[in-house]
């Protein structure tokens, strides 16, 4: 299939081409500056997602379209916002989609945006939703918890957290540190992307991308900790504190976070129980603690990424909102495995 990817720099993005490209199909992978996208074999797109002219001509030779655009903090002053790089830059692509007539269109969207929004992230997000469930495309929208193992020159939150781990003597949790994350690999959601591709039925569904292992906020510290070697101590910072100083320095980027960031991470970031899955359809998981203690982002007996060695998936998927098994496990702080 030929497919367009947006984000294809990007740590999410970059992966979802590789991931395509290996798995033989033809892709066509947006970046504004090409020579930071290090895949071969292929076709690089130079252009802006703000100026669909830019990327037209490409998307036209598309038969499917894969959106990984977005941002964890805006920069209004460098014209950077979530209205801008979220709800903008979806209706732009799904119009031009609909213009040249790419018909099949998988959106990365972001758990939680289920729940009511308390955040421009969020909010914004949720606003892409809507603009892609309100056009004729035939859509399937994916909400990752957090991602890990992706593009290695990219920021990301366990990234962010490991580097920082490494060099404190001592580091903060909020409160009690008990909420929750399900971190999954981009392995998982690359093949996710891919699957759904492939599978008719995903077309109008809204599926979580959830690791297996939940880890409580805490819990995943010390894991970082343990796996490092790191001998940084853990306190607990009181949220008020962390708010008021993520609301006076959250606009530098040198700052680990803003504001919006520890509401959602407070807020927890663990799939619904009845949500629709990437179990679903058959994807296998990744062990987060395996990634972390020998770098295994593939799955054991992972089948080789071919077209013709992948079975086919024949799941009835069930509608957007109905109830679905929740496989994930909960692991107290003391209990990790
Ligand atoms: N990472 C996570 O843990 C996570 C979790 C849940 C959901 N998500 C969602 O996954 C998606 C990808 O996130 P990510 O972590 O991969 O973000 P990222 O690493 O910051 O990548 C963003 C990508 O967007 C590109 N981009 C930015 N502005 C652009 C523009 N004007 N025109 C064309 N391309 C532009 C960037 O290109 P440049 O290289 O030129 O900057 C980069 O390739 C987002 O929708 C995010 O909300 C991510």
């Amino acid at each position: 299939m030929r497919i367009f990817v947006t984000g294809a720099t990007g740590f999410v993005g970059r992966e979802v081409v590789r991931h395509l490209q290996q798995a033989g199909h033809d892709v066509f992978a947006l970046c504004r500056n090409p020579d930071d996208l290090y895949v071969s074999g292929v076709q690089k797109v130079r252009g802006d997602i703000l100026e669909p002219h830019s990327f037209e001509p490409q998307l036209r030779e598309a038969e499917a379209c894969v959106h990984c655009i977005g941002i964890l903090r805006a920069f209004p002053d460098k014209g950077v916002t979530f209205e801008k790089m979220h709800y903008q830059a979806t209706l732009n692509l799904v119009r031009a989609c609909g213009k040249v007539g790419v018909q099949r269109y998988i959106h990365i969207s972001a758990n939680g945006v289920e729940k009511n929004p308390t955040t421009e992230y969020m909010r914004s997000k949720a606003k892409s939703e809507q603009a892609v469930r309100s056009s004729s495309l035939d859509w399937t929208i994916l909400r990752p918890s957090v991602v890990y193992g992706g593009n290695p020159n990219r920021e990301n939150f366990v990234k962010m957290l490991q580097d920082n781990l490494s060099k404190a003597p001592i580091f903060p949790y909020f409160g009690k540190g008990e909420y929750r994350l399900a971190p999954v690999s981009t392995w998982e959601l690359a093949e996710t992307v891919r699957r759904c591709l492939e599978n008719k039925e995903t077309v109008g569904k809204a599926i979580h991308v959830g690791g297996e292992e939940v880890y409580t906020y805490k819990a995943l510290l010390r894991l970082l900790c343990e796996a490092g070697k790191f001998k940084t101590s853990l306190f607990s910072l009181p949220p008020v504190l962390m708010s008021t100083a993520a609301g006076l320095l959250g606009g530098f980027k040198w700052f680990p976070l803003t504001n919006d960031m520890l509401k959602m991470l407070m807020a927890g970031n663990d799939i619904p129980p009845n949500a629709l899955t990437q179990k679903t359809l058959e994807v296998p998981s990744v062990s987060f603690r395996g990634w972390l203690q020998h770098g295994l982002i593939e799955p054991a007996g992972a089948p080789a990424l071919t077209e013709t060695a992948e079975p086919r998936v024949t799941t009835q998927l069930q509608p957007d909102d109905a109830p679905a098994v929740n496989t994930t496990k909960p692991l107290s702080p003391d209990d990790a495995p």
